[in-house]
């Protein structure tokens, strides 16, 4: 039997068992797919013992997403870009590290808008997630503005691809924007909201990465001006779809992984 697993430290909290298992029991594959604790100091033997040895692939989670780089042979360009793994594959016995939150990402907005390009989009965050997101677009050709709390990151990020970035969210006419993308923690099990209320447009989609809860402060508020609404748990979904692809082949619908997010 194949094995997969999803590792991390702490990694109870992970969806990616159920996700993933759900797709197994679809199309009938004999394969398990667990949730692993492994601690930084324990990383690289672990890898070098036990994933070498017994895993077809692994997800990978916070907080060891920059630091597998040095285990993998290979990185594809979505990995080298945004500098972080969340995805181990073999090929040609190769170890192979990409990064399918980009991807995930992606697909999630164009679920609403299937076309990107050109939009005009303000992403809130510079962090990991922000720049897996920003790699995305910016190859979709849209229009990228950042901000962040800390402004120099922002900066940072908006150097390394090419875009805009604000110093105050003040600073921005709302109007012209398409598209707001929340990837900072702010909402994250508390009711706040890092977009100001009043910043709100009919004509907005809104994007949260978060999904603990579902339904944040961030999503809530743009509702209330009619603007449309992404939950976190797509981001989630498309990119588990696309390690799926990646590790057995096959196009999953996303209702089956959608479902099993909600089975807990
Ligand atoms: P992830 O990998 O999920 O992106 P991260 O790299 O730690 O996590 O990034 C967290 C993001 O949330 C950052 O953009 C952070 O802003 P700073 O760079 O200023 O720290 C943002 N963030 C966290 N708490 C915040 C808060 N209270 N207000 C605004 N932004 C916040």
């Amino acid at each position: 039997m194949k094995k997969y697993c999803v590792i991390g430290h702490p990694i109870s909290h992970s969806r990616s068992p159920q996700l993933h298992m759900a797709g197994f029991q679809e199309f009938q594959i004999e394969a398990e797919f667990t949730a692993i604790d492994i601690k930084p100091s324990n990383l690289s033997n672990w890898i070098k013992t036990t994933f070498c040895s017994e895993y077809s692939g692994a997800a990978i989670t916070i907080p060891h997403k920059k630091n597998i780089a040095e285990f993998v042979d290979i990185q594809s360009e979505s990995a080298q870009k945004i500098g972080a793994i969340n995805t181990l594959f073999w090929k040609n016995n190769k170890l192979w590290g990409t990064n399918t939150d980009c991807l995930g990402a992606l697909r999630a907005l164009e679920t609403i808008n299937p076309n990107i390009e050109n939009k005009k989009i303000l992403i809130l965050g510079a962090g990991g997630a922000s720049r897996a997101i920003v790699f995305a677009l910016q190859i979709a050709k849209a229009h990228i503005t950042i901000w962040n709390r800390t402004v120099i990151k922002a900066q940072e990020l908006a150097e390394d691809f090419d875009s805009e970035y604000v110093r105050e969210l003040s600073e921005i006419d709302s109007d012209e924007y398409d598209i707001i993308i929340n990837t900072t923690s702010v909402g994250l099990n508390e009711w706040k909201s890092p977009f100001p209320e009043s910043l709100w447009r009919q004509q907005h989609i809104a994007f949260d990465i978060v999904y603990k809860p579902l339904e944040t402060k961030f999503l809530a508020d743009a509702f209330a001006k009619g603007a449309q609404t992404i939950t976190g748990d797509k981001m989630l979904v498309w990119q588990a779809l696309e390690q799926f692809k990646i590790w057995h082949n096959i196009n999953l619908e996303p209702e089956i992984m959608e479902r099993a997010f909600f089975v807990y």
